[in-house]
């Protein structure tokens, strides 16, 4: 990954093939953001008013000129952060995005430097942030290669002080475990099934601190894995179980983390349309994501010991596919009647919930693309929270903004406990009878297999896991790497940190 390097150079004297400012739309036009001392030189020849060329200000706007007068970078790149605020208060999410999309405009420079507000260690880190997130590109698969820019030179009056150098090095390590998580995900399902994504978790694990095991399909049968086999039994490429562990010295709590990593959801014999499965490679993505965060968490060497489980299977319709009407005994021995194949996630997740139970963690929480009615609830951008504990019905929702994301909270009503066992031939109904309140159900279902007296929260992303639109602000099209902030968030927040 492309490095980010901190600078007091005066930003007209900062070489680099381009630099970028801020710009705040006002009423009548925009004006020039705060920035590094001096930044006032790198803008002071450009037209007076910018207006005809378009300029607006607007977040995620970018506008690229020649430089003019003693500018060493060759372009001026205006990126637009919204309307202004106080002086010191930069809105943190606009920065990530102005330098984000000022990123995704550049790619191929060997260098850029960044002149936007940076008068402390947060908005130093929003800005390497969004601009790691921005530079992101997924090439793998093309003859010619996307040109990765080469040096991110963030241009700051703090940058002699350790809180805006550890600022830097919290938002690398981040960045790279969103753009590890995308890469998950925008990995083809064919190349990308249980047991690579296995390899793939492995490999990553390398000189880091967290170990990895992994179950196959044999053992997890003689274990009694009811719920990860029966959704994976139809496909050719058989399931795994992924454990990863993080347990430093001096760890002040236990995080258990549980994925949904459905590496291709075709929806089994309740076959999805064709266009319903067209983006179902993401459906992994909360397996990416826990797995992710569970890397960024160990290189921040945060005191919070972390097990994370990757519940991966691939739900194909087959002769060897469970059906409607089935009944699966599930890992803990509760018994499960199928009444569509399609609402897979909740079984390969409970039985992940059971075994992340069983070690007692002071925190379970899953992570899942799992339901189209949260989509139909909250939209693309926001994430649905389900908790069976008030406060981190608070906490989860904060933690997301502080992080840059966006989640909210989501109801479990009281009769959807009676609703998970309509079924009389089994202990839990794994549908819902009726066609509303589907996430809810959801949330209720994987409810049951949560250890008594311990904390969870399910997070459905199933929303913002994806972008099948245009790239925005620092987000690509394809894969997002949702919930990866947020949950390094929840780990710092708990370690009591700034960061
Ligand atoms: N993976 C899907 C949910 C999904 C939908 C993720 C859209 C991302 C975008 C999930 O397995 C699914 O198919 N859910 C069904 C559940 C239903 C059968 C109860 C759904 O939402 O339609
Ligand atoms: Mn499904
Ligand atoms: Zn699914």
């Amino acid at each position: 990954m492309s490095t980010v390097t901190l600078t007091t150079t005066a930003p007209a004297s900062v070489k680099a093939d381009a630099i970028v400012v801020g710009v705040y739309s006002v009423d009548d036009g925009v004006t020039f953001a705060p920035g590094p001392k001096d930044v006032s030189a790198v803008t002071k020849n450009l037209p007076a008013t910018l207006k005809p060329l378009g300029v607006s200000g607007k977040v995620g706007d970018v506008t690229k000129l020649p430089s003019t007068g003693k500018v060493k970078a060759p372009v001026v790149v205006l990126a637009g952060m919204g309307p202004a605020g106080g002086d010191n208060d930069v809105d943190l999410e606009s920065l990530r995005r102005a330098a984000g999309a000022a990123a995704r405009s550049l790619a191929g420079c060997a260098s850029v430097a960044f002149a936007l507000p940076s008068s402390s260690a947060e908005q130093v880190r929003a800005v390497a942030e969004g601009a790691l997130l921005g530079g992101y590109a997924y090439d793998r698969y093309l003859a010619k290669k996307h040109e990765p820019i080469g040096e991110y030179v963030v241009i700051s009056d703090t940058a002699r002080s350790r809180g805006t150098q550890d600022a830097v090095r919290h938002a690398e390590a981040v960045a790279a475990a969103v753009n590890f998580a995308r890469d998950l995900v925008n990995m083809p399902p064919n190349d990308l099934y249980p047991e690579t994504f296995a390899e793939a978790v492995q490999a990553r694990s390398k000189s880091t601190k967290v170990t990895i095991s992994v179950t196959d399909d044999k053992t997890l049968a003689a274990k009694g894995y009811g719920g990860i086999l029966g959704v994976g039994k139809g496909s050719n490429r058989p399931p795994r179980l992924v454990k990863l562990g993080y347990s430093p010295r001096r760890a002040v709590a236990h995080l258990a983390l549980v994925g949904k990593g459905i590496t291709f959801d075709s929806g089994g014999l309740s076959i999805k349309t064709g266009n319903g499965m067209m983006t179902m490679k993401c459906d992994m993505a909360g397996a990416a994501a826990v797995c992710a965060a569970t890397f960024a968490i160990a290189d921040l060497g945060l005191p919070i010991r972390v097990s994370a489980y990757a519940c991966l299977a691939e739900n194909m319709p087959s002769g060897h596919a469970s059906r409607p009407g089935d009944v699966l005994t599930m890992y803990g021995g509760k018994t499960v009647e199928i009444l569509n194949t399609d609402a897979e996630g909740r079984l390969v997740l409970a039985d992940g919930i059971t075994t992340a139970s069983e070690e007692k963690p002071d925190l379970i929480v899953d992570v899942a693309t799992l339901t189209g009615a949260c989509v139909v609830a909250l939209g693309h951008h926001t994430s649905g929270v389900f908790t069976n504990d008030d406060d981190l019905h608070v906490e989860i929702p904060r933690a997301a903004e502080r992080a840059g994301e966006q989640m909210w909270a989501m109801p479990i009503p009281e009769e959807m406990k009676e609703k998970v066992r309509t079924t009389k031939i089994a202990d839990l109904s794994q549908h819902n009878p009726e066609p509303y309140g589907g996430a809810s159900f959801a949330a209720a279902f994987l409810r049951e297999f949560v250890g008594d007296g311990l904390r969870w929260a399910h997070l459905d992303i199933a929303g913002p896991a994806f972008n099948d639109s245009s790239p925005s602000g620092y987000t690509p099209k394809g894969g997002t790497g949702a919930a990866v902030r947020t949950l390094v968030q929840l780990a710092v927040d708990r370690a009591g940190r700034d960061r």
